[in-house]
């Protein structure tokens, strides 16, 4: 694992953007795997201004996307669909047709899971995988447990990620209780990992993720052994790592 410093949240943002926007530069039929959730949206937005004065172009990249909430349609404000429509894809050149997140609206888990499965590994893998991370130490929806996961999976939120993510819904009882998301063998095939964090909050799954052993009940924890992984994380996120 590479550490990269940042200052701050905005330092963290232009730094992951950086990452991505060379690896489209190099590559601009490149796969990119997305993330939701607070950390990647000043990512999206430097993304999105480097665009607009010409200095990245989206025309022909592809990206799949972690994770979906489980019921709910693509045009819900709360899904990730809309999520990614709203901070990132309506404001570049990509073709939405190249873009994938896993079909919540489709309440038959097997087959929704089966299809993504399919769909990520008919199109080579992520030649970047973007990730946040869950206090926890969850990377997509992949919580702690007692082994790791392989495909992409039906889960129950734990408590505790109901209730972090409860701050975008107007009410906690309206957060949807399951998920489908990228399981983590899928996520390692990606070629290169970029895993953002930022804020204190951020701080114990960070130290958990980056110098504690590789265990499933952190799942992030399992990006150590990737040739290729890049953490890209403010003072405060890397406050309990004084070694890093
Ligand atoms: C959600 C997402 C994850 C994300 C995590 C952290 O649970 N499924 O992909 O990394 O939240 O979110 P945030 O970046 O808002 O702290």
């Amino acid at each position: 694992m590479k550490i990269i410093h940042a200052k701050d949240y905005a330092d963290m943002s232009r730094k992951a953007a950086n990452i991505i926007s060379a690896q489209v530069i190099l590559k601009p039929d490149c796969i990119l795997g997305l993330a939701t959730g607070s950390t990647p949206i000043g990512a999206y937005q430097q993304l999105i201004k480097w665009y607009e004065k010409g200095d990245v172009d989206f025309a022909q990249v592809s990206t799949y996307n972690l994770d979906e909430y489980r019921g709910l349609s693509h045009d819900d404000p709360q899904s990730y669909h809309f999520f990614m429509r709203d901070n990132f894809f309506n404001h570049i050149n990509i073709d939405l047709s190249r873009t994938h997140v896993p079909d919540g609206s489709n309440t038959d888990a097997a087959a929704a899971c089966a299809e993504y499965d399919r769909m990520v590994a008919a199109a080579g893998y992520p030649d970047l995988q973007l990730l946040g991370i869950g206090n926890n130490g969850h990377i997509g929806f992949n919580e702690p447990d007692d082994h790791f996961s392989a495909g992409t999976h039906c889960v129950d939120l734990t408590e505790s990620t109901i209730e972090a993510n409860s701050r975008l819904f107007d009410n906690i009882d309206d957060v949807p209780r399951q998920a489908y998301t990228m399981g983590v063998q899928t996520i390692m095939y990606a070629r290169m990992i970029v895993i953002a964090a930022s804020g204190e909050k951020k701080a114990q799954a960070v130290r958990d993720m980056c110098f504690g052993p590789v265990t499933p009940s952190c799942p992030a924890s399992i990006l150590q052994l990737h040739t290729n992984c890049v953490v890209v994380a403010d003072e405060a996120a890397l406050s309990l790592c004084p070694e890093a």
